[in-house]
């Protein structure tokens, strides 16, 4: 059994981390993972994301998952962040995630196709 002392010294350690992961320049990958994402396939999505980026050993990349992003009809949404940046994709499936890790983060270029702003609301 841990002491106090211990189990402070894991708060404080956790606490920088949180305050790290805060002051972060690098991207992040939010994933919507309310009832609407997970039902519509957000889990196998999320999954990829960080499969992909553990085997391609891409640095500074994070992947969150989130609760209700607020459009359940175009679930499952990946939103990319990236500074003051925010891509927002949507309809996203083990295969388009494979197009961001590959043609967004590591390629730099946008996956025009499932941008959320080319399905109407
Ligand atoms: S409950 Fe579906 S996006 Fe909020």
């Amino acid at each position: 059994m841990k002491s106090l002392d211990d189990l402070k010294k894991i708060r404080d350690a956790a606490q920088r981390k949180v305050t790290m992961r805060g002051k972060n320049e690098g991207t992040r990958i939010l994933v919507g993972m309310a009832t609407c994402g997970i039902s519509a396939g957000a889990r196998p999505v999320m999954n990829k994301l960080v499969e992909d980026i553990a085997e391609k050993d891409i640095p500074n990349v994070t992947v969150t998952p989130v609760g209700c992003i607020g459009e359940c009809a175009i679930e499952p949404i990946v939103e990319v962040l990236e500074g003051e940046k925010r891509t927002t994709y949507c309809r996203v499936d083990v295969d388009v995630a494979e197009r961001i890790i590959n043609e967004h983060i590591i390629g730099g270029k946008v996956v025009q196709d499932n941008l959320i702003g080319k399905y109407r609301l």
